[in-house]
């Protein structure tokens, strides 16, 4: 009797367009088209192991050494159903493969950062999921195929099959086919591109953001408008400033973005607020740090941008980076001194994966 086992690692993406909001809640098929920088695999990252073996009798999951149940019909049933159905296409295809699509599987997740807390774990950890399975299986899947099956464990996990800078392309077919990540550039076309992130709570979120968007999508009208008439023309304007390494067009539309994502929140009924007294301090900081730089003749240093937390993460080149560390150690001295330097701050290059 045999094992099969795999490991990897995938890290967290941090939107610069946001996704917020389902057409098809059981698919994950999004409202929006949205586009994202995945960050390096230091210190973000979730690591799965998969493992079948004919002797186990079901499959079963661990989350950082919990065991998670796993539902029937449910996001991480889907996603193992999924990946075992393309295992089965592979032996059919490759006769001479052992049969092992039938085994059933046991996985081990661990993120080694704080999970649920506005940091993107889902992305991680169903994108490592789904990769895991897939190194198992041996599939010759492309990184855009897997990203079909990792958005139906979580949207934004699609993207965090990419490194670099990636978009998700909603698409338009109730079927889902057309709705899979595509990277934009890879991570050294714009190597100096850094993200900060401030931690400025490891608590778990109030709202989810699976109830979050479906009252979104129920109660907003503010949505509709972002939907149709926002976020395809900075979809493209935004692929057109990484490209062109135009760091002034991506911090405005960063920015902007998060903004109207937090107003879309803030126009649900009731409303949802992620972000607190403190992060919109930091929205002021770097609205002040951008304001100077521009009167004194250069251009914008900074780009702030907000997930379903209050957690900052703010987007800058390298050469700036030092300012701002030093700037948000000056005026938020709890933020560095109640914690660790290292928990409380993470730099991150643009990651590849
Ligand atoms: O993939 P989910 O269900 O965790 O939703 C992610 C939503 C945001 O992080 C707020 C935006 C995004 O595009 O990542």
């Amino acid at each position: 009797m045999s094992t099969y086992q795999a490991t990897v690692s995938a890290p967290v993406n941090i939107a610069c367009i946001k996704y917020w909001g389902k057409r098809d809640t059981k698919l994950i098929l999004p409202t929006n088209s949205s586009l994202s920088v995945t960050l390096d695999q230091d210190h973000l990252r979730s690591t799965t192991s998969a493992r079948c073996d004919p002797g186990f009798e079901k499959d079963a999951l661990w989350l950082n050494g919990k065991e998670d149940e796993i539902k029937p019909g449910g996001r991480l049933a889907t996603c193992i159903t999924e990946m075992k159905k393309l295992r089965k296409e592979y032996e059919d295809q490759n006769p001479n493969e052992p049969k092992i699509s039938g085994y059933s599987v046991r996985i081990a997740s661990e993120n080694n950062f704080p999970t649920a807390a506005g940091l993107a774990s889902s992305a991680s950890g169903f994108a490592a999921l789904v990769y895991a399975l897939a190194t198992l299986y041996k599939l010759p899947s492309s990184p855009s195929q897997l990203s079909l099956i990792a958005r139906q464990g979580s949207g934004s996990a699609c993207r965090s099959l990419f490194g670099g800078f990636v978009a998700w392309e909603m698409g338009t077919s109730v079927t889902g086919t057309d709705s899979f990540a595509v990277q934009v550039a890879p991570a050294e076309h714009w190597s100096d591109m850094h993200a900060l992130i401030c931690v400025v709570s490891d608590a778990k979120k109030g709202t989810s953001s699976t109830s979050g968007m479906q009252r979104t999508v129920e109660t907003s009208e503010l949505l509709q408008w972002r939907i149709k008439e926002v976020v395809p023309k900075r979809m493209k304007e935004m692929q057109k400033a990484i490209l062109d390494k135009d760091f002034d067009t991506f911090a405005t539309i960063t920015m902007r973005d998060s903004n109207q994502f937090h107003a879309v929140a803030l126009d649900t009924d009731p409303p949802i607020f992620y972000m607190n007294d403190t992060s919109r301090a930091i929205v002021a900081m770097v609205t002040e740090l951008n304001r100077v730089s521009v009167e004194n003749g250069g251009g914008l240093k900074a780009a702030y941008t907000y997930d379903a937390g209050p957690n900052a993460v703010i987007y800058a080149r390298e050469k700036d980076m030092k300012e701002i560390v030093n700037m948000v150690c000056h005026y938020f001295p709890l933020l560095a001194s109640t914690q660790p330097y290292e928990d409380r701050f993470k730099l991150f290059s643009a990651g590849e994966k």
